[in-house]
Order: structure tokens, then sequence, then C-alpha cells
């Protein structure tokens, strides 16, 4: 099957989608940290719709991560970027990992909330920071496209492509 020329509506609907899911679980994740110090307490659990929306959320991008990857295996992805060997690995591996975490992330989150386990959330807390760390690496490498290459990458998260 010949690579897309471009990404596809879904595709790029969804990428931005997960964008903004991702980042109002950073936003707001003072209320659901604050009712885990609770629960530790072992006080009595109050509904909080904050609280709600980090759960929902966080499902909801467990949830498009499958779909986006049962996309990119059926449909594909267009070619890469072009770019040395270097860069180009650099890019899979960010991708890899972005995808890693947006399933990671909500695995852990719930072990811990649906589980009570400690540990768990331990971990979502040191993979938050490897998801930030990877969420900047993307985003430099796009920046540096976009301003410095001036190949006009971030169109291909734009405008689909057949
Ligand atoms: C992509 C999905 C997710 C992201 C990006 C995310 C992000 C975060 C962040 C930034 C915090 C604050 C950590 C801190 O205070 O330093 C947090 C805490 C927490 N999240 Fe998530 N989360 C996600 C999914 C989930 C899901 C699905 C659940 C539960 C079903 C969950 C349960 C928790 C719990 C229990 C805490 C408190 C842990 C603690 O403070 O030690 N998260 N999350
Ligand atoms: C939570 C934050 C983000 C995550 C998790 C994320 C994840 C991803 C992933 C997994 C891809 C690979 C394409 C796919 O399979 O859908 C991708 C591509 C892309 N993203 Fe993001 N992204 C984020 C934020 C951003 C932001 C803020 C920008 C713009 C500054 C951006 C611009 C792009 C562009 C232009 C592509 C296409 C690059 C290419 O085809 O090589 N992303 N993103």
């Amino acid at each position: 099957m010949p690579a897309p020329t471009g990404y596809s509506r879904n595709q790029i609907a969804l990428h931005w989608v997960v964008f903004v899911l991702i980042a109002q679980q950073f936003l707001f994740h003072d209320a659901i940290a604050s009712a885990w110090d609770r629960i530790g307490e072992g006080a009595e659990m109050t509904f909080d719709p904050l609280v709600l929306a980090h759960v929902a959320g966080g499902a909801l991008v467990l949830l498009f991560a499958l779909w986006r990857l049962g996309l990119r295996a059926r449909r594909g992805a267009p070619a890469p970027i072009e770019g040395s060997k270097l860069q180009v690995a650099a890019a899979k591996i960010t991708r890899g990992g972005l995808y890693l975490l947006m399933i990671l992330m909500p695995v852990s989150g719930s072990v811990a909330w649906f589980g009570g386990v400690q540990a768990a959330a331990e971990g979502h807390e040191v993979l938050k920071v490897v998801l930030l760390a990877l969420v900047a690496l993307h985003v430099v490498g796009v920046v540096y496209h976009q301003f410095v290459l001036r190949d006009d990458t971030l169109a291909r998260m734009r405008r689909a492509g057949g």
C-alpha cells in the first residue's frame, strides 16, 4: 500500500483533540492531586467535576491513542519529513514515545485511582515529567522545521491529504 500524501481529516482532528485533552490534564491537575491526598488520609470522597474530568479526559486520551494507532496501521501516514538519518530517527523515537505515554499515563492513573495502588500514582508522576519532556521535544522540532527550515511542517497537521 503506497504511503498517503498527508494525514487524514480524522488523524488531524484526533491529534488536536488529544492535545487539548492533555493540556487540560495538566492545567487542572490540582483537583485530582488533592483528592488523592485526601483519600490517602482516609477522608470521604466527595464529588468534584474536575476529578471526573481528569478521569474521563485521561480515558479519552487512551481511547483516541488506540484509534490513532489503528488508523496508522490501516491507512498509514505520510512519508517522514526529509532530514539527516539522526533527525528522522529522533522524530520516530519521539512519536513512539508520545504514543507510549498516551497509553501508560491513563493506565498508571487508573491503576492508582481504581486499584488504590500508591506505587502506580508515583509512576504516574514520573511519567508526567517524561510526557512533558517529549511534548517539549516534539514542539521544538516542529518550530525548528516551521521557522528555521521554513518547510511548512505545520501544514501537515492542518490540511488533510489523500
Ligand atoms: C493522558 C492522560 C493523563 C495525564 C496527562 C495525567 C496527568 C496528571 C498530572 C499532571 C497529575 C498531577 C501530578 C502531580 O501532582 O504532580 C496527575 C495526577 C493524578 N492522576 Fe492523572 N493524568 C492522566 C490520566 C489519568 C487517569 C485516566 C486517571 C484515573 C483514572 C488518573 C489519575 C490520577 C491520580 C489518582 C493522580 C494523583 C496522583 C498523585 O498526586 O500522586 N490520571 N495526572
Ligand atoms: C500533547 C501534545 C502533543 C502530542 C501528544 C502530539 C503527538 C503527535 C503524534 C503522535 C504525532 C505523529 C502523527 C500521528 O500519528 O498522529 C504528531 C505529529 C505532529 N504534531 Fe503533534 N503532538 C502534540 C502537540 C503538538 C503541538 C503543540 C504542535 C504544534 C506546535 C504539534 C504539531 C505536530 C505536527 C506538525 C505533526 C506532523 C509532523 C510530521 O508529520 O512529522 N503537535 N504529534
